[in-house]
């Protein structure tokens, strides 16, 4: 098995990201919606990690988790909704999957693309740890782009990099994920603390002056930039530096195409199976 980092370097590209897993048809960032990114051939998909109050790892995307679960009926009166005011424990009573069939933002429920039992499956699924999302992406023998949320005024900014990457360690892992961060203090501690993981710098809202001079300076792999923040000749310019880009949220099969025809290495997409299908890839 290649490792992310050959995987970027050399894997026949371009690579296709499911976005918190093939979040177009399933809920996000569920042990359902990474299958399903499996199911229908992405190379990678992404997921989002955040902590609990007791420092506990878990794919969430929100700081808070009214949007992706039913909390306000769980746990009604809450002062506070945020990750990382519930513990572990309390986020295991939680359904992160029942809210997608009333508030799918992309409309594919009412188009008809997901059938009665599929989304009666939805029904009662779990926030993972990240613990269980790693198992299940070595499980498949499959890749996992790691997105550590920005901890910057939360609880765990200091250890967040470290419990990432002892778990990765411990599974054996490392060869099989890219980390990413809009904090790009973590990829510097990666760098420092897994010299081997493959890396990420995302950015959004304000283009870095000059992509390549920030990626040398972070010693990522890859550039994950927003797609609205590309600037012509970013593209060209990185891959001749030699860093793998990988782009998001591309929903648009025509703007995939585009940009891998000037070079993006990656497609970073809540619908993974119409991005192969575009991209020629199955
Ligand atoms: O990793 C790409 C993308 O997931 C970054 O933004 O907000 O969707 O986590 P967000
Ligand atoms: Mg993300």
């Amino acid at each position: 098995m290649k490792s992310t980092v050959e995987l970027h370097e050399r894997a026949p590209l371009p690579l296709v990201i499911a976005h918190r897993g093939a979040r177009g048809h399933a809920p996000e960032n569920t042990l359902t919606s990474a299958e399903l990114g499996h199911k229908v051939g992405a190379d990678l998909w992404e997921l989002d990690v955040n902590y609990t109050k007791d420092y506990r790892l878990v794919v969430v995307h929100d700081d808070t988790l009214v949007r992706t679960t039913n909390v306000e009926e769980v746990y009604p009166g809450r002062s506070s909704y945020r990750v990382c005011d519930f513990t572990l424990e309390e986020l295991s009573r939680l359904d992160a999957g029942s809210w997608y069939e009333g508030r799918d933002q992309f409309g594919r429920v009412a188009a008809g693309e997901i059938d009665a039992d599929t989304l009666a499956s939805f029904k009662g699924l779990r926030i993972p740890t990240l613990e269980e999302a790693l198992l299940l992406t070595k499980r498949f023998d499959w890749y996992v782009n790691v997105e550590i949320k920005n901890h910057e005024h939360l609880i765990g900014h200091d250890t967040v990099t470290k419990d990432v990457l002892e778990m990765i360690r411990r599974l054996d892992m490392a060869d099989q994920i890219i980390i990413s961060s809009f904090q790009h203090r973590y990829l510097e501690e990666c760098r420092a603390l897994c010299p081997e993981m493959a890396t990420g710098a995302l950015v959004e809202t304000t283009r870095p002056e000059d992509p390549v001079a920030l990626c040398r300076k972070l010693g990522v792999n890859a550039y994950h930039p927003d797609r609205l923040i590309l600037a012509p000749g970013d593209l060209e310019n990185l891959r001749d530096a030699g860093f793998a880009v990988n782009v998001w949220t591309v929903n648009d099969m025509d703007e995939a195409k585009d940009l891998v025809a000037h070079g993006a290495s990656g497609i970073i997409t809540d619908f993974p199976a119409a991005c192969r299908s575009a991209l020629g890839r199955g």
